[in-house]
This record gives C-alpha cells, structure tokens and sequence, in this order.
C-alpha cells in the first residue's frame, strides 16, 4: 500500500510537485520530483506542419455557432516575438512557459493538413506519467499518442482518441480501460465543444486501476520513454469536405495548439532524490528535468538500477517506502576490489550474502578471499586482511606428503599446525627432506619417501645402489 501511495503522487501525478520526503534518502526511499519534460527541451520538440514556415499564408477561424469569418495571416519564418513577429506559429509556442504572452502565442498547422506529428525526442530514457493538449481552435476528431523507448526505432500506441472511435481506429479496444495497460480508444477528449481551449488529458496510469506491483516489466515498459508522438490524423470539419479543396473551405480547417504538457520524471527505482543532466543534455534550465539520477543507497545507472561495483552483497532491489534496500559491500577482507553476486551463494546463506569475490589477491581464495590458496597456510601472527597473511608451504615435494601442502591453518582439534608439512611415511624434518634413520634414497617418486637401506657386511658401500642425489642409509637394529 505505501508503494501504491507513492505511486499515485509520484506517478499518477497531480499537476503539483511531488513534495519531497523530510528525510531524503537516508531513511527509505526517495524520488525526483516529477516535472514538464518540454522545459528546457523546445529544440527537441518538431511537428510535421506548420502554417507560415514558408512564408505568410492566410487562414481563417470559423465557430459552429457563428456564422462569420475572420481570417489572419501567419509568417512563422522567424521565431514568435509579442511585438516584432506575433504572427509565427512554430511548435515551440506550445512549450508551457510563464511569459506574460500565454494565450497569445500557439503552435498551429497548415491548412486542410489532417495528418500532423508532434513529436519529442528524449536525450535519455524518462518515465512518462501525462499528457494534456490544449487546443485553440477544435480539439482533432481522431489523433492518437505514442512512444518508443528504443530511441525512435520502435513504437507503440499509448491511446487512441477520437470523435468516432470505430470509423477512426476500428481496431482499438473501445472505452473503458480495464488493465493499465490496455490500448484503448476514448471518445470524452475529441468532441467538438468547446470550440478553444479545449484539452486532452492522458494519463499512462490510470489512478481509477490499481497496480500490484508498480516494477513489474508491464509497468515499467509502460512508463519508459525516449520519444513521445502524437499524431493529429483527423480534422473537424463541420459538415466541410475536405476533398472539396477549394481555398475557402481549406483555410478553415487546421490544427491550433496554445500549450503542450508533457509531464515526467527521471526514474530512479527511489534511490534517488535528485537527477542531473545526461551526458550531452543541457544543463543550465531552470526548472529542467534532468535525465540521470544521482544515484543514492550504493546504486548506479542513469537509473540507479544497478549496484554499485562492489555493493554486491545483496541483490539489486527497489527502494520501498522506510526501506532502503541499498547495495551492500563485498567483504574480500581487502584482497580483492571486484565482486559478483550469486544468486545461489545467497540462498544458500539464508538470504543474508551473496556477494563472491574475484580475483582473490595475496595467494587467498574463498568467497571472501578468507582462505588461503593451496600450498600456502595463514600467518597465524598476521590479521586475515594483511596482505601477507598467506604465507607459501616450506616443504620438500619428495619428502612430504600431497606434493608439499602444509597445513592451511592452526586447528588443534583436527591437530592441524599453520604451516606444518606432513611427511611421507619414512622422511623426517621441519621440511621433510630428510630419511628416517636406516632409510635412504629420498625420492618423490616413493610413496614412502625414503627406502629401508643397509649395509653389505663387510664392505662399506650400500646395496643396492643409490640413485643419484639420494641420501645414504645407516645401519638398523
Ligand atoms: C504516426 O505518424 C507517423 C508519421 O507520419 C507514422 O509513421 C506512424 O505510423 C503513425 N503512427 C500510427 C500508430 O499510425
Ligand atoms: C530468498 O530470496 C529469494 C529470491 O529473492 C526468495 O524467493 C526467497 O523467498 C527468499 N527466502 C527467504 C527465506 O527469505
């Protein structure tokens, strides 16, 4: 229930600002204000049509309820100004803005065009949460929004909308919504009253259906964007033809714009509280909303939805209300600065650590590079985090058992000696180098080590003949 309450103001979005927790990140989970997406991002936004960017063309406005006409000229080479150039109608007149020209500037297209885009290209992934248009003139009969979330390649419709939705887009499941996700056509935001300022409001999540799980990969899927499409696909005509395409019927018809509203924020799964320009975006907009997240809680990504090289003691998980489900660190006992998580590792701990260290430094090994590799044994006067806690075997291959591992640790209840090598059967030593009294011939080769030795009675070379380098017998019993 918290995640949905968080959901529902951060997501389903009021016009308001989500207020931001007292406490930040520290005490659970935090979130970037939501924010218009259009600030700071006019250059980004295009419309397929717009009336005069070529030169003055004339238009008209008509009401349904007024019989007369009056008509105008826009000029829409130069940018909009109140007073050199009121007449420019380029899309960046729809970018809300708090100049005092507000109702006085809009965007709008060339006559008798039905099929416009308005289209914003994101430099990043954002999470999208609203819509709403708001016409000068009729709101379109049919138009539909869309998005893709792989930088323009691929698209998917968000909602249709139109005056009649089964001759507009007869292949769109009818109203009402039923799951958040469902694609639908809606008819409430395409009538042709009122004649201005009309509005069409869409929200990606429906606050009339819950969500049980908000990162679930429906819903995110739902919310990622990098582009944003409208598409204006039919006119209001009233009662007009527009095949009929005489100048003054033409001329009344087109599309009008005063504002655009696209609103959302950078995601960052609530670890973050703050989001900062992405690489290549610009930076100095006040009131911009920022792409990369200024990731808290041991995170990273432009979305923070990944740990932070060596937080991978824990898996990866969402911020959720009091809990902050950060990253955890590795512990490699300072042998090592890299680590992966194991998902089996954990479940085998109970859920408490799963974090396996790599590439164990200093002659370690283990998870945690706690253990000492083979043929090296832990410094029993040294901390387990001395990079010379391990110390290399001393003892002979030939002489001692298993090739000349010592034993790894102190162990008294298994009798084990940090360092101590175990002799094969008849060798001797600290080191096992040496034959047992009335042995000789050390050799690795021996499982034994040495081979009982004697001497020819009266003479005093042994039998049978030494191999090279061995070591002489002497007498026995
Ligand atoms: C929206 O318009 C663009 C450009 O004309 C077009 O490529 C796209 O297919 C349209 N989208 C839909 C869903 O019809
Ligand atoms: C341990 O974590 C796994 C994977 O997240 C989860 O399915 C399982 O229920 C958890 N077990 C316990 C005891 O918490």
């Amino acid at each position: 229930m918290r995640l949905w309450g968080w959901l529902l103001a951060v997501l389903g979005g009021g016009l308001c600002q989500h207020p931001e927790p007292p406490h930040g990140c520290s005490m659970g989970s935090c979130h970037p204000v939501t924010g218009d997406l259009l600030v700071g991002r006019a250059e980004r936004l295009k419309a397929s049509s717009t009336c005069g960017l070529q030169g003055p063309q004339p238009y008209c406005i008509v009401s349904h309820l007024q019989e007369e006409k009056k008509c105008f000229v826009c000029d829409s080479r130069r940018p909009y100004s109140p007073l050199a150039n009121p007449v420019s109608h380029r899309i960046e007149n729809a970018v809300p803005s708090f100049l005092p020209h507000r109702r006085k500037a809009w965007w709008q297209s060339e006559n008798g065009v039905e099929h416009v885009t308005i289209r914003l290209d994101l430099e990043a992934e954002f999470h999208f949460t609203h819509l709403i248009m708001t016409f000068k003139t009729f709101r379109p009969a049919a138009m539909l929004v869309e998005r893709s979330a792989d930088f323009g390649r691929t698209w998917k419709v968000y909602r249709y909308f139109a005056y009649d939705c089964t001759s507009a887009f007869p292949s769109a499941a009818p109203a009402p919504l039923r799951r958040v996700d469902d694609v639908i056509c809606e008819s409430r935001y395409s009538d042709i009253e009122p004649s201005s300022e009309g509005e069409v409001i869409y929200r990606v999540l429906d606050p009339a259906i819950p969500i049980r799980d908000p990162y679930s990969p429906a819903i995110q899927d739902l919310l990622r964007v990098t582009n944003l499409r409208v598409n204006l696909t039919r006119l209001h005509t009233l009662g007009d033809n527009l095949l009929d395409s005489r100048r003054e019927i033409q001329e009344k018809y087109y599309y009008a714009l005063y504002e655009l509203v696209l609103r959302g924020s950078c995601f960052c799964y609530g670890h973050a509280s703050e989001c900062a320009p992405a690489p290549g975006a610009q930076a100095n907009v006040e009131g911009m909303v920022h792409g990369r997240c200024a990731c808290k809680h041991n995170t990273q990504g432009l979305n923070c939805e990944k740990c932070d090289s060596f937080y991978n003691d824990l898996p990866w998980r969402p911020a959720e209300g009091r809990s902050t489900n950060a990253c955890r660190r590795c512990n490699c006992n300072q042998h090592s600065r890299r680590c992966h998580f194991d998902m089996a590792v954990y479940l085998a701990t109970g859920n408490t650590s799963g974090g396996v260290c790599d590439n164990c430094q200093h002659n370690t090994m283990g998870r945690s590079c706690q253990l000492c590799k083979p043929f090296y044994y832990r410094d029993p006067s040294r901390d387990l985090r001395d990079p010379g806690a391990c110390r290399a075997c001393d003892c002979d291959p030939a002489g001692a058992l298993d090739g000349g591992i010592c034993d790894a640790h102190d162990d008294p209840a298994l009798g084990l000696l940090a360092g101590q090598c175990r002799c094969k059967e008849h060798t001797r030593g600290p080191r096992c180098d040496q034959c047992q009294p009335g042995f000789f011939g050390l050799s690795g080769d021996n499982p034994q080590g040495c081979q009982r030795g004697y001497l020819r009675p009266h003479g005093q070379l042994p039998f049978p003949p030494l191999p090279t380098g061995g070591a002489w017998g002497s007498w026995v019993g």
